[in-house]
């Protein structure tokens, strides 16, 4: 190893994956024709969208409509970026407006199914772009008569209702901030929210459907208003129908409001860099973050990387379904914002992927048509539990193209995906990126790129991605090390709400100059982008540095284990030991037999350094509400010291309780 590379990240252990997939034939008839037809096309325009960026994006900023046109592409100052500068335009004007104005406003733009099935068959709404035009100018009045101004934050913390992308689009519309909290936070985290962006309206429900009960919603607001005094005003969708307080002068019904308005409300110019939204991660530390993401940039490269990663094309019968929450940036990006202006049909869908059966998304599948489909390994490792009979009873040959985000995908996971959902006919897109990045950063392109389980592959045009050590010099193939972006690309976030210092520090001064993913990674032989995950979920074992990632996968890939997490622990002979929680597929009996196996298969895919020292069977994993499994926690249960660690967004309290009293043989 060399003496450059990064104390924390250095690893050479390589998973045994040898299986590639080639591009299937026949995708670019059965999509409707590709927009991108080979790598050699590909790497071509890839390399001109690093040499000349601004040839590059000024072209495609042209597919969109600017009320003013830019005067420069991009400005520079690292970590300061400017995107179409002097350029104005608006994004609601171009998921709505212009496609109004184009001639398709009778065109279907989101397809709604609540979660309710009542008499055999759920609520299906379906909102045309004129509707959209419609009801987006009529709440946007509503909000400017509520006193919000351009500039304004306001927080919608709704559930998957349309009055959600209504509202968001109202925002854009009036040129208002939007700051959407996830539906399944806490009254604490809401407060904690809105103090930190000032925000003094909120838009919410009376309830949101999840699994067939009421999540009180409004009641979680009056709560969080009672902990903070910024909140003057509560809008309130009537969803559920469920009983809620109410407090005069402040609450008011969404459909008091918007009955007596006026359809009239132009597109406000936004400049190119005016804010969009505001969106809360998590960082290293307790306090989420307001991730800020800015007009001109964010729709230009969410509009491009939408149509190319999913190859979407209107007016070919596609219907295009992301599973994601809107609470979180992939709703945001890929079901409302990337997706209108590419005129083909979102389908959003309320509730729980197992109500009333495990068998409902392939119901929602079947009955829509869905051509894209887009999700979560962790969901896929769910459905893979659940048994192939769910997926078995229905049509799925209306699918083209699968998608997936959010956490690298274990190889056995992504056979599975391929196998019974893909009918191993449909590309499947591992799409790597972060709140933070806005959009997808490294993915491979359907039709074109070699398909490897687990590797999200290469990145999109303009996006510089490197794997470099402390000192931004770039490894050798197959070495670890740190996920960096080396040059700006249209939708990185513009800053922390509140906070520049942090915003440096945490993504500018590691390597100067250089984006910080917080990501390790390594590049192989084709240049294949390998995710080893988070730097702080990188493990030094005795001396060698482990992926927790590639330990997960190596379990998960033996055919008892469904999910397994890794974590340090504490190991007084190799400083850190491997620490695994392990669940299991049905009918396979957690003991010793299989713990010695398990063992045997983690030292035949990786090594003997990566075999656990400790496997602790259990019936699920702690997972915070947007399905990523809490390493902290399981470090604190692993190195057995009690955790007075936040809970607050920690899915199944119940989990911590049953982990603590498993035991470890
Ligand atoms: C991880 C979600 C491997 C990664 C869009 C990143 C992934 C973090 C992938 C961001 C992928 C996301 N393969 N890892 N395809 N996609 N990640 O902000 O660690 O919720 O830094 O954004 O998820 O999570 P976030």
């Amino acid at each position: 190893m060399s003496e450059t590379m990064p104390d924390d990240v250095a690893i050479e252990s390589v998973l045994n994956e040898r299986r590639e997939f080639p591009p299937p034939a026949g995708f670019s008839d059965a999509i409707g024709g590709a927009h991108i037809s080979s790598i050699e096309q590909y790497r071509e325009m890839y390399d001109r969208s690093i040499r000349d960026p601004d040839g590059f994006w000024g072209e495609i900023a042209g597919e969109l409509d600017w009320f003013e046109p830019w005067s420069t592409v991009l400005q520079w100052e690292s970590p300061d970026a400017k995107w179409f500068v002097g350029g104005t335009t608006n994004l609601c004007h171009n998921c709505v407006d212009r496609q109004v104005a184009n001639g398709y406003g009778d065109q279907v733009a989101i397809i709604w199914e609540g979660e309710p099935v009542e008499g055999g068959s759920p609520e299906v709404r379906r909102l045309t772009y004129a509707d959209l035009a419609r009801e987006t100018a009529r709440f946007g009045n509503v909000l400017k008569s509520l006193g919000v101004r351009k500039g304004d934050i306001v927080t919608l913390y709704m559930g998957m209702v349309p009055e959600l992308a209504i509202a968001m689009l109202a925002c854009a519309r009036i040129g208002a901030v939007h700051s959407v909290i996830f539906g399944g936070f806490s009254a604490r985290a809401i407060a904690d929210r809105v103090q930190d962006a000032d925000s003094r309206i909120v838009v919410t429900c009376d309830g949101g459907w999840r699994r067939g009960a009421v999540v009180p919603l409004k009641d979680n607001v009056d709560a969080a208003a009672a902990m903070t005094d910024r909140v003057k005003t509560v809008v309130v969708l009537k969803r559920c129908g469920n009983e809620v307080a109410w407090t005069l002068d402040r609450d008011h019904w969404w459909h008091d409001l918007v009955g007596g308005v006026s359809d009239d409300c132009p597109c406000e110019a936004m400049d190119s860099e005016d804010m969009l939204f505001l969106l809360y991660t998590s960082g290293s530390t307790g306090k989420p973050k307001g991730i800020l993401h800015t007009t001109g940039g964010y729709m230009v490269y969410t509009y491009l990387t939408s149509k190319y990663v999913f190859n979407l094309v209107p007016d070919r019968g596609q219907v295009y379904w992301c599973t994601a929450d809107i609470g979180w940036v992939t709703g945001h990006s890929y079901i409302i914002y990337g997706i209108l202006p590419n005129r083909v049909p979102t389908l959003m869908y309320e509730g729980a992927p197992n109500f009333p059966a495990d068998d409902r998304f392939w119901d929602i599948v079947e009955r829509h048509k869905v051509t894209q489909f887009y999700t979560a390994p962790t969901a896929i490792r769910a459905f893979m539990k659940w048994g192939n009979e769910h997926p078995r009873k229905h049509d799925l040959s209306s699918l083209k193209l699968l998608g997936t985000v959010g956490e690298p995908i274990n190889p056995e996971a992504w056979m599975w995906y391929h196998r019974e959902i893909g009918s191993e006919r449909c590309p499947i897109v591992d799409t790597w990126w972060q709140t933070e990045t806005g959009g997808q950063l490294i993915m491979p392109l359907p039709g074109v790129t070699v398909t490897v389980p687990g590797s999200c592959t290469l990145p999109f045009f303009g996006v510089d991605a490197a794997v470099v050590n402390d000192h931004g010099e770039q490894l050798p193939v197959n070495v670890g090390g740190l996920l960096v972006i080396r040059k700006p690309w249209p939708a990185m976030l513009r800053g922390i709400h509140g906070d520049r210092q942090r915003f440096i520090e945490t993504y500018f001064a590691r390597v100067p100059g250089m984006y910080l993913t917080g990501d390790g990674a390594r590049r192989d032989e084709r240049g294949y982008f390998w995710i080893m995950g988070r730097i702080d979920d990188v493990i030094n074992v005795a001396g060698h540095r482990l992926g927790t990632m590639e330990v997960e996968s190596a379990l998960v890939s033996h055919p008892a284990v469904v999910e397994a997490a890794v974590v340090g622990m504490p190991h007084e002979i190799k400083g850190t030991g491997i620490a695994a929680f392990v669940t299991l597929e049905k009918g396979h009996d957690p003991g010793d037999e299989l713990r010695k196996d398990l063992l045997k298969h983690v030292t035949t895919e990786i090594g003997a350094i990566a075999r656990p020292d400790m496997i602790r069977f259990t019936d699920a994993l702690p997972k915070t509400r947007s399905g990523k499994i809490m390493r902290r926690l399981l470090r604190d249960i692993a190195a057995g010291t009690d955790s007075d660690q936040d809970t607050t967004t920690l899915e199944d309290f119940s989990v911590m309780a049953r982990l603590r009293e498993a035991d470890d043989g």
